[in-house]
C-alpha cells in the first residue's frame, strides 16, 4: 500500500519524494513546518488532496514548534505559520480549505497553549484519516460508470500519490472497477512538463497491477479517434460553484478531445476540492510554475538559452465538457450548480 503522507509520532511529516519516482523511492521527513512549506513548493508532495493533509500536518507541526505558554502570543505566531503553509501554491483549494479548518480546530475553548497543540495534532491526524475513507467511498461511487473491458484515459496522476495514499480519486475509480474485476485498461499521459503520468501513474498502475499504456500528450487524439478509449477519468485542483474544473494543464485539451469523439470525460474529487465560494472558474487563480521545468528534462536543457517560454500548472475546464462529477457523496450531472449544492448539503 503507497503510503503518500504519514505523520511521526513526534509530529514529523513524512513524505514520499515525487521528484525521483520512480527510479528511486526516498522518504523525506520534515522535521519543522517551514520544511514542510518547502516540499509542497518543490512538489516533493503533489495532488490536490496530498497537498492539503500535508498542509495540515504542517500547521500542527508549526504550532507545536511554537514556544509560549501565553495563549495571545501563541495565536498571533500560529497565524503566521498558517499564512505560511497557505502561501506555498495558488491553484489546489484543500490547501486553503485544509488550513481553514486548522484555524476552525483553533478557535476551541482551550484551558493551556498544550492543550490547544494536541488538538490541532488531532485535527490533523483526523483530516489523514478522513482522506483514506473518502477516497475509498469515491472510488466505489464511480465504479459504476466505468464498464467491463473499459480503456480509460488518465491525465496527471490523480491516485494515491495524489491523496494520503491508497486509493486515489481518479485512479481511486479505476483501482475499484478493476477490484469488481470489470477488466480495465488504462491509458496514461505523460503529462509534460513534470511527467505526473509517465513517472507517478505508470508507475503506480503496474504496482497495482492494472494494464497501463503510457502516451504522450499529443498522442491521445489519435487514440481517441482510433476507437482505444471509452472513457476519460481525471482529478481536479479547484471545482468551482458551476462545475468549471481545474486541473493539470492538458486537461481541458483532452477534454474537447473527449467531447468531439463522444466519449465520456469524468472529474472524480471530494467534497474539500469544491470551492463554494465562487460562481465559475474564471476565478481559479492559476499557478504559472518555473520555466525550467520546461526548457529542461532531467536536468538536461532542450530549448535553446533564452527563448520566451510559458509554464501554467493548471488549465480550466469549462462544465459543458464534463458529464460527471464523482465526489463521496455521489456523483453529481448538469446542471452542477444544483448538483454540487444538494451533494454538499447531503
Ligand atoms: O501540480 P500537481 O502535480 O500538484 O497537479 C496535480 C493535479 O493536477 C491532479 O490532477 C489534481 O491535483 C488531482 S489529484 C487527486
Amino acid at each position: 500500500m503507497i503510503k503518500t503522507v504519514e505523520f511521526t509520532s513526534e509530529g514529523y511529516v513524512l513524505l514520499i519524494d515525487q521528484r525521483i519516482l520512480p527510479t528511486e523511492e526516498v522518504v523525506v521527513e520534515c522535521r519543522d513546518y517551514q520544511q514542510v512549506a518547502e516540499a509542497i513548493r518543490n512538489m516533493t508532495v503533489r495532488g490536490a488532496p496530498a497537498i492539503g493533509v500535508t498542509a495540515a500536518g504542517g500547521v500542527a507541526l508549526g504550532a507545536q514548534e511554537i514556544a509560549t505558554a501565553d495563549m495571545a502570543e501563541f495565536k498571533r505566531r500560529f497565524e503566521e505559520v498558517c499564512d505560511v503553509i497557505a502561501g506555498t501554491r495558488p491553484t489546489a483549494v484543500n490547501l486553503f480549505w485544509a488550513v481553514e479548518r486548522m484555524k476552525k480546530a483553533a478557535n476551541g475553548n482551550f484551558a493551556s497553549v498544550p492543550e490547544l497543540k494536541k488538538a490541532l495534532r488531532a485535527e490533523a491526524d483526523a483530516v489523514l484519516k478522513e482522506d483514506l475513507a473518502i477516497n475509498e467511498t469515491m472510488g466505489n461511487n464511480g465504479a459504476g460508470l466505468i464498464a467491463a473491458g473499459d480503456t480509460v484515459l488518465t491525465h496527471c496522476n490523480a491516485g494515491a500519490l495524489a491523496t494520503a495514499g491508497h486509493f486515489g480519486t481518479a485512479l481511486g475509480v479505476i483501482k475499484a472497477a478493476h477490484l469488481q474485476g470489470k477488466n480495465i485498461k488504462v491509458f496514461a499521459d505523460e503529462t509534460r512538463p513534470f511527467l505526473q503520468g509517465a513517472r507517478l501513474t505508470a508507475w503506480e498502475m503496474m504496482k497495482e497491477g492494472i494494464d497501463v499504456t503510457l502516451i504522450t500528450d499529443n498522442m491521445a487524439g489519435h487514440y481517441m479517434k482510433k476507437g482505444f478509449i471509452q472513457k476519460v477519468i481525471v482529478g481536479a485542483d479547484r471545482i468551482a460553484q458551476n462545475g468549471d474544473t481545474a486541473n493539470k494543464i492538458g486537461t481541458y485539451t483532452v477534454a474537447v478531445m473527449a467531447k468531439t469523439h463522444g466519449i465520456p470525460f469524468y472529474v472524480a474529487a471530494p467534497l474539500s476540492t469544491i470551492d463554494f465560494a465562487i460562481p465559475d472558474g474564471g476565478h481559479i487563480p492559476i499557478e504559472e510554475r518555473n520555466t525550467r521545468e520546461v526548457s529542461h528534462v532531467g536536468g538536461k536543457q532542450l530549448a535553446p538559452t533564452g527563448v520566451k517560454i510559458l509554464n501554467p500548472a493548471f488549465d480550466v475546464t469549462p462544465n459543458e465538457y464534463i458529464s460527471a462529477i464523482i465526489t463521496e457523496k455521489g456523483v453529481a450531472r448538469a446542471p452542477f450548480q444544483q448538483s454540487l449544492e444538494a451533494l454538499r448539503k447531503a
